[in-house]
């Protein structure tokens, strides 16, 4: 099946077997590997990729349903010259071990970051609704799609909160 995916503001055209994963598609078809395949199964969040500003696990998504969207990878936020504000947090935080859940976790941090920015969504809880001051509690209920093996949780939360400032 031909398709085009706008990655990182550039279009592919791809051909794919139509049951391709989002993930699939960017790791072996593009070459951006920097979406991880932590689980396959929607439990990790290393996959984690922006969908016209929303973050998405793309292991549970298939490409053919994100053609004419605007798909952010972590190859598209940020070069080593040029790091994204979230980038840097985590490097001055140490938000990261073993670093394999990083492009994940950036990834859902943009988007959320861009959730609340946004007041979206405002019906989870209802202290949320219009609060745009995040507590603690609130982000790590946020990031909880995000694991982390080797449990660098409070650099990245440290990172998060340096970044929304
Ligand atoms: Fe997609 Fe784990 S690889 S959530």
């Amino acid at each position: 099946m031909k398709i085009t995916l706008n990655v990182n503001a550039t279009p592919h055209d791809l051909e794919l077997d139509p049951r391709t994963s989002l993930l699939d598609a960017l790791r072996d078809h593009l070459d951006l590997t920097g979406s991880k395949k932590g689980c396959d199964h929607g439990q990790c969040g290393a996959c984690t990729v922006l969908v016209n500003g929303r973050r998405i696990n793309s292991c549970l998504a298939l490409a053919v349903m994100h053609e004419g969207d605007e798909i952010t990878t972590i190859e598209g936020v940020g070069t080593p010259d040029h790091l994204s504000p979230l980038q840097k947090a985590f490097i001055r935080h140490d938000g990261y071990q073993c670093g394999y859940c990083t492009p994940g976790q950036i990834m859902s941090a943009t988007g959320m970051l861009n959730e609340v920015a946004e007041g979206w969504p405002s019906n989870v809880t209802a202290d949320l609704e219009g609060d745009t001051d995040l507590t603690r509690e609130e982000l790590s209920e946020r990031m909880s799609g995000n694991l982390c093996r080797c449990s660098a949780y409070p650099g990245i939360v440290a990172a998060i909160f340096d970044a929304a400032e």
